[in-house]
C-alpha cells in the first residue's frame, strides 16, 4: 500500500483558504490534524482519549454557550488568554480533562487559535487533534490514510515553534513509514522534528508560548510539562 500523501500548513491563513493544492478539491477527501500543542490540540486528544462523545469547534465563547443552552449535557469549554471563560464548564488545562468530567459528553470548545484552526479543517472527512502526548499513536492511525493536512494552529498571523516541531516529528515518523511529504511547510517543520522525548520537552518548555502560560500559575506550568511530554497516550482519535 502506498504511503500518505502529507501537507502541512504552518497557521491558518498562511495561504488561500481551501484544501491544499497538490491533491483533491474536496475536502472531505483529506484527513485533517490539527495542531496546538499548547495547549488545545493535547486537551482534546486526552477529552477524546476519556471518552468525550463529541466536539465542536465554535469560534466565540458565546456560541460555547448558546449550543449548552440548546443540548443540555454539554459542557462549554475553552479559554481567553489562556483562562477559563466565565461560565464555562472547563478551560482549557488537559489536566481538567478526567473521564468523569467528560466521558459521553458533548465539548462545545471556544479557544482561542485552536478552535479557529479546527474550523479551517471543516468538511475534512476526519479531523484529529495532533499532540506530542499521542504522537506514535497518530502515526499508527495517519500511516493508513491517503490525504493528510497537517494545519498548525500557531498564533495570529504566524507560526508557533512547538506546533511546527510537533508536525515535523509526524511528518519525520511517516516519510520513515513511506509517506510523501508535500510543499515548502513539511520540508521546514521536519528540519525542526525533535530527535527524541528530551528534544520534545526541550521545544516546548523553551517556546515563547510556554513562558506566557508559566506566568499564568502553577497549574499552568503544569500544563505545559504535561504537553511536552512524549506519548503519554495510547490512542488518537478523531473528533
Ligand atoms: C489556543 O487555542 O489559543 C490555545 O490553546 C491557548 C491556550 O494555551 O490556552
Amino acid at each position: 500500500m502506498p504511503g500518505a500523501r502529507v501537507w502541512v500548513d504552518l497557521f491558518p491563513g498562511a495561504r488561500a483558504p481551501g484544501p491544499p493544492p497538490t491533491g483533491p478539491a474536496d475536502t472531505r477527501e483529506w484527513t485533517g490534524v490539527m495542531i496546538d500543542v499548547l495547549r488545545a490540540s493535547t486537551t482534546l486528544a486526552v477529552a477524546l482519549d476519556h471518552g468525550a462523545a463529541r466536539v465542536v469547534a465554535l469560534p466565540r465563547p458565546a456560541d460555547a454557550l448558546a449550543l449548552r443552552e440548546r443540548e443540555p449535557g454539554a459542557l462549554a469549554c475553552g479559554e481567553r488568554g489562556g483562562r477559563i471563560v466565565p461560565g464555562f464548564d472547563l478551560g482549557n488545562s488537559p489536566l481538567e480533562y478526567t473521564a468523569e468530567r467528560v466521558g459521553g459528553r458533548t465539548l462545545a470548545f471556544a479557544s482561542t487559535n485552536g478552535s479557529r484552526a479546527l474550523l479551517a479543517l471543516a468538511g475534512c472527512g476526519e479531523v484529529r487533534p495532533g499532540a506530542f502526548v499521542q504522537a506514535s499513536a497518530m502515526v499508527e492511525a495517519l500511516s493508513f490514510e491517503p490525504r493528510v493536512w497537517m494545519l498548525c494552529a500557531g498564533q495570529p498571523g504566524g507560526f508557533a515553534l512547538e506546533d511546527a516541531a510537533c508536525a515535523g516529528w509526524l511528518c519525520a515518523r511517516l516519510a520513515e513509514r513511506g509517506a510523501t511529504l508535500e510543499g515548502p511547510a513539511a520540508a521546514l517543520v521536519r528540519a525542526l522534528a525533535p530527535a527524541d522525548a528530551a528534544g520534545v520537552r526541550a521545544v516546548v518548555q523553551g517556546a515563547p508560548h510556554a513562558r506566557e502560560l508559566r506566568e499564568l500559575g502553577a497549574a499552568a506550568a503544569r500544563d505545559v510539562e504535561f504537553c511536552a511530554t512524549l506519548d503519554l497516550l495510547p490512542r488518537a482519535r478523531a473528533l
